[in-house]
């Protein structure tokens, strides 16, 4: 593969821009400039075309340039729906409904730009509605990038070191310039211990714990039986906000969220990525209670959201489209995303079998990741002690030499869309195939 053009647009780039990149996080190798999606596949500055299974860190739930969500982005800017920054428009009025109707935890709503806007409001609400400070976050969790929550994701162990009495783990930060003293109220848990938490709540005035229902940007790393439940029961004794980060699993696996799958009502949700397939729309939801903070008659007790860019009528218009279309095609969407997941992880499943490498395929619905180790992880000091990490990114450089873009760091989730066919899944089980034949 020839990657001449991408090369000289890093160099070009790099220029102004540090790192050559405006998320640090897709600063990876190998550094390619993608400049054309439709579907399930991606085209890069040189021409060569992949079938892609990043989906821009999962919001492509419908594929690439989905020609509704596409249309419906065109008719607001032809029509002319404005951004007046003064008063209410009907649209966001329209995605709140949507948003209303489809999770059954959303007394109220409100849209930010993005993911990490949402998670940010979660945090001031919590405090504001409980009077205290301190926050709960998983290690191995991702809940954006602003202080408190950039923290701890793929620490390697030896920054973790010994556990202590709590089993709390260090607070690892993403980022240097954070105020020094963020560390003191925020508390890192492995996910699927609940004496953890229950530890966190006796000793600490928490005011939320925030967690993704399945951790899914370690993979996916699912809640065992039992512990999301048990995270709303400790909430409940214990007056702590539970704060359900469903930026990646929501709409993704259900309407509903994942929420709607295991039964379980947080406090708060936030939501991004895929409400919108791929354009920049984030909300906040929950109890009317807590969102009521929003707009308390005492300003002394009332909570700020603000944002020029909230509730911009182009991703209000793509958030409209798309769950106007999980809406109507929810009955078809959901078991066909089951079954091209299913066919997927069987079909590597018994690859790695044949070729003898010990793998586990984790999966639910439409995400799914490829694990070198011989079980489902529980956590992240499960997954960081047992993964071949390095074995895990060659497979990702091997497959993308071969026109399948997974993200290559390894343990990142793989993300099928409804335009992906049957014939896309087994054209990648070939090129896994040729991967294995050639060794990893
Ligand atoms: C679970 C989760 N929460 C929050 C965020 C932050 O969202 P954004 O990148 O839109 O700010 C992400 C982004 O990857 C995420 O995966």
């Amino acid at each position: 593969m020839e990657f001449a053009q991408s090369k000289a647009l890093f160099a070009r780039n790099r220029r102004l821009i540090p790192g050559g990149v405006v998320s640090l996080n897709r600063l990876v190798d190998p550094e390619i400039a993608f400049v054309r999606g439709c579907g399930p596949r991606v085209w890069d500055a040189d021409g060569n075309a992949y079938l892609d299974y990043h989906a821009g860190f999962a919001p492509y739930l419908l594929g690439h340039s989905h020609p509704e969500v596409q249309a419906a982005v065109v008719r607001s800017v032809e029509e002319g729906w404005t951004l007046m920054g003064s008063g209410t428009t009907p649209w966001e009025g329209r995605a709140a409904e949507l948003l209303c109707e489809s999770v059954a935890s959303l007394d109220r709503v409100q849209l930010t730009t993005t993911g990490s806007e949402a998670t940010y409001h979660a945090l001031r609400l919590s405090r504001a509605h409980t009077g205290r400070d301190h926050i709960v976050v998983m290690q191995g969790g991702y809940n954006g990038w602003h202080d408190e929550v950039a923290c701890n994701v793929m620490t390697p162990l030896e920054k973790l070191g010994p556990r202590s009495e709590g089993r709390e783990n260090p607070f690892v930060p993403l980022s240097a310039g954070m105020p020094s003293n963020v560390a003191s109220r925020v508390h890192v848990i492995e996910f699927n211990d609940l004496e953890a938490v229950e530890w966190c709540f006796r000793n600490y005035e928490v005011a939320c714990l925030v967690t993704e229902p399945i951790l899914q940007n370690i993979g996916i790393v699912k809640p065992r039986a039992g512990y999301l439940q048990g995270l709303r029961d400790l909430c409940d004794r214990y007056g702590v906000v539970l704060v359900f980060d469903e930026v990646k699993t929501g709409f993704r696996h259900a309407l509903g969220g994942y929420q709607s799958l295991v039964g379980v009502r947080p406090d708060l949700s936030t939501f991004g990525k895929a409400i919108a397939n791929g354009y920049p729309l984030g909300a906040i939801g929950g109890k009317a209670e807590i969102m009521d903070l929003f707009s308390h008659p005492d300003a002394d007790r009332r909570v700020l959201i603000a944002g020029t860019f909230n509730g911009h009528p182009a991703p209000v218009a793509a958030a409209i489209a798309t769950m106007e279309i999980l809406k109507r095609d929810q009955a078809a969407i959901y078991p066909k995303l089951e079954a091209l997941g299913a066919r997927m992880q069987q079909g590597l499943e018994a690859l790695f079998d044949r070729h003898g490498v010990t793998v586990t395929v984790a999966r639910q619905g439409s995400a799914f990741c490829v694990y070198f180790m011989d079980h489902a992880p529980k956590n992240w000091h499960d997954l960081a002690s047992n993964n071949d990490m390095a074995r895990d990114v060659r497979y990702r450089k091997a497959l993308i030499a071969r026109g399948v873009y997974h993200f290559p760091l390894p343990t990142k989730q793989g993300s099928i869309s409804t335009a992906h066919t049957e014939a896309d899944i087994d054209a990648t089980l070939e090129a896994t195939d040729a991967v294995l034949r050639d060794g990893i």
